[in-house]
């Protein structure tokens, strides 16, 4: 079985294809690097530098690779630029996948996987959210990605292929160094480099009507997301599942003020922070319900939060 990811280059990207190639899958990688890097990518898996949104040159890499299916994870994902830029958000994530699904309609590729989002939510009404509670995002980042499961579910519709779409919550964590999220703007990676640069954190909102007043999230560890893209990916080349948005969370949140506390505990020091006004478009709490995709696929997260920190840190804890 061979699937072309979009993204592979990636933080989650190279993990879900570090996953795929263990479960004994191939891969081609479709990546433009812009936020990604080669070096992720292993050994033997081809790198296909180029923009997803490049219709005529996805529906050639779909021609020449005849993939199984497509994992599409290549996308803009910092909420704040897509508050100050909507319409390269709308352009980049909606072109792209765009491109993505009429390949696959013309090429007769047999299945689509989606990277969605957690901020199709918004702020849910109840916690935890299931997939079918109402999805009312609250920046363009988050828009883009429930757009993106219309575009996804009225293109399988006519192009005769199967879909899903996993919504990720926070996802954090790495599976070795260089796999690691470099992204400047996610707390965990944030959050250490304030500590390795001993200066003091910045907490966005410490007003928010939670426990500790500071917004509260579902963090999930990347090779737990990479475990569900296969899991996915198989059942969707079993026919055992089609048409399926599901949650990719563990079903248990952690306040900032909390995430602070288990990075101060993983580096043995406490980590000092400063209270800054809270950024548009960041909802209070969001923490997925994971009943569905434990039901269709037997998901589970298996690594905890000890777990997420410790394998972000860029010296293994053990050696500190
Ligand atoms: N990190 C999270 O917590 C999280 C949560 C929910 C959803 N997601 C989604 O998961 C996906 C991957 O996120 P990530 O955290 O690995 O981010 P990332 O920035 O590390 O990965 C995105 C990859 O896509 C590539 N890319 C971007 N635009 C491209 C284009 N036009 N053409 C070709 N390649 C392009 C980048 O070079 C990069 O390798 C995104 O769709 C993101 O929206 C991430």
């Amino acid at each position: 079985m061979r699937w072309l990811v979009t993204g592979g280059a990636g933080y989650i990207g190279a993990h879900v294809v570090a996953a795929l190639s263990e479960a004994g899958v191939e891969t081609v990688v479709l990546d433009d690097l812009s936020t990604g890097r080669a070096a992720r990518v292993p050994l033997g898996v081809p790198l296909v530098r180029a923009d997803v949104r490049d219709a005529a040159l996805v529906r050639e890499v779909v021609r020449r690779h005849r993939p199984d299916g497509v994992i599409h994870l290549a996308a803009r994902k910092d909420v704040a630029e897509s508050h100050a830029h909507p319409l390269r958000y709308y352009r980049d994530n909606l072109d792209g996948l765009r491109a993505v699904l009429a390949a696959a309609a013309s090429g007769r590729t047999p299945s689509v996987l989606f990277s969605s989002s957690a901020a199709v939510y918004g702020t849910p009404r109840r916690s935890p959210v299931r997939e079918d509670d109402p999805a009312e995002p609250e920046n363009a980042y988050g828009r883009t990605k429930l757009v993106g499961e219309w575009m996804l579910r009225d293109a399988a519709t006519g192009g005769g292929f199967r879909w899903a779409a996993l919504r990720y919550f926070n996802v954090a964590g790495a599976a070795a160094a260089h796999l690691r999220d470099e992204g400047g703007t996610n707390l965990v990676p944030r959050l250490l480099r304030a500590a390795a640069l001993g200066i003091p954190a910045t907490v966005y909102g410490t007003d928010y009507p939670t426990p500790d007043g500071t917004a509260v999230r579902d963090y999930v560890h990347v090779c737990d997301v990479a475990d569900a893209h296969v899991r996915a990916a198989l059942a969707l080349h079993e026919r055992e599942l089609d048409g399926e948005v599901l949650n990719v969370g563990r079903g248990e949140g952690a306040s900032v003020l909390q995430m602070i506390a288990a990075v101060s505990a993983a580096v043995r020091r406490p980590l000092p922070y400063a209270a800054a006004p809270r950024r548009p478009g960041d909802p209070a709490a969001v923490v997925a319900s994971p009943a569905r995709i434990l039901a269709r696929l037997g998901w589970r997260a298996r690594h905890d939060l000890p777990d997420i920190v410790h394998s972000s840190l860029a010296e293994p804890a053990q050696a500190a």
